[in-house]
């Protein structure tokens, strides 16, 4: 039986041969598929002669099953080495540590203003807002800023483009914070003790201006109110904000519409080696605005000047930040640039509190 012998070596070695699903398919349609060799073999049992067919029946039946479990075999050696390739290849470390995710950081801009707001929480006004795109008249009208007045062209300030056709009043981008005054006494009347941080915007550029700023705006309304009580107010704040007791302030008699008398308000201070140093040295360093609130403003926001009186200020929050964080460009402050947020920002659990430290 040579032939047997022949067709098993033949498609055995077909079958090691073979590489994927689809050779060992094609080897077993070769030997035992409808028209296989080995399957045709099998149907010439019948015209052999009965001695024949007793030696060639068996052998050939017993190839066809050897061939069935050899491509079985295969096929499931084949699925093996599959599942090692991807276990291999797919592999998870799950001891490997994270990879960082990228953290921000808080701005100095807030991170000052959270600080302003926990003092001034601590000597007890609340936060009001207001609109950044404000009307003429709150901005202007309302603080005694006539149409006519100066001050309206020295804010440089931004106009709203008003529809063809459209003669109301513009709106502006508030200039100041002081406009949050008249909105807070017209929200809840007096007395009253808040603060307004907030952005502002003026059209002015260079290494100590931006067209956006911020200022922090207080005031402080009651019947009894006193410029004594301001420069306290005023004293404690520096004190804190600058974590120094030896705060020394200068009030310089100034001029704005709004307040009367009014003040502009210097800090003691020194540079050394370029080192900005509060509360020592010969230098002195503007940093707010100030004054009783002018009789026109309380009635503007229907509040009775007879009966009550109070101050109001204004402080730059950037240049604060600025004096306080040793940032010598403003300009700096807005330009997005992560190193630079990376550098001059804080922590976002760094919440400042008078208990734990203003600033950490
Ligand atoms: N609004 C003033 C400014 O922008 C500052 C100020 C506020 C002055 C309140 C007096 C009282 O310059």
């Amino acid at each position: 039986m040579n032939d047997v012998a022949d067709l098993r070596a033949k498609h055995l070695a077909a079958i090691a041969a073979a590489g994927d699903e689809a050779a060992l398919e094609e080897v077993r349609l070769a030997a035992i598929g409808k028209k296989g060799e080995v399957a045709l073999a099998l149907r010439g049992l019948g015209a052999m002669s009965p001695e024949e067919r007793q030696v060639a029946g068996p052998a050939l039946n017993a190839l066809r099953d050897e061939i069935v479990s050899a491509l079985a075999a295969a096929r499931a050696a084949l699925s093996d080495a599959a599942l090692s390739a991807r276990l291999a290849a797919e592999w998870l470390d799950v001891s490997l540590p994270p990879r960082p995710a990228a953290q921000g950081t808080i701005h100095p801009v807030s991170q000052v203003m959270d600080e302003m707001a926990a003092i001034f929480a601590d000597l007890g006004f609340a936060v009001a807002e207001g609109p950044q795109v404000e009307d003429d008249w709150h901005n202007f009208d309302a603080l005694n800023i006539a149409p006519e007045h100066p001050a309206r062209q020295e804010h440089d300030t931004f106009y709203m483009a008003r529809a063809g056709g459209d003669n109301r009043p513009p709106h502006v981008l508030r200039t100041h914070t002081s406009p949050v005054q008249i909105r807070a006494m017209q929200a809840g009347g007096v007395p009253i003790r808040v603060i307004a941080p907030g952005r502002v915007y003026r059209a002015d550029y260079d290494q100590t201006h931006t067209p956006m700023f911020h200022q922090l705006e207080g005031l402080a309304i009651d019947r009894d109110v006193t410029m004594a009580n301001l420069k306290w107010v005023l004293e404690e704040f520096c004190r804190a904000m600058f974590e120094v007791d030896g705060v020394e302030l200068k009030f310089r008699a100034s001029h704005f519409p709004f307040t009367e008398p009014s003040a502009e308000v210097d800090i003691r201070c020194s540079w050394k080696d370029g080192q900005l140093r509060i509360g020592e040295g010969d230098d002195w360093l503007e940093i707010l605005g100030s004054g009783m609130v002018h009789p026109k403003v309380l009635a503007s926001a229907g509040v009775d000047p007879d009966v009550w009186q109070g101050f109001a200020f204004g402080l730059g929050v950037d240049r604060i930040a600025m004096l306080k964080y040793g940032i010598p460009d403003l300009r700096a402050f807005f330009d997005s640039d992560l190193r630079w947020l990376r550098h001059y920002g804080f922590a976002a659990l760094d919440v400042p509190t008078l208990q734990a430290g203003i600033s950490r």
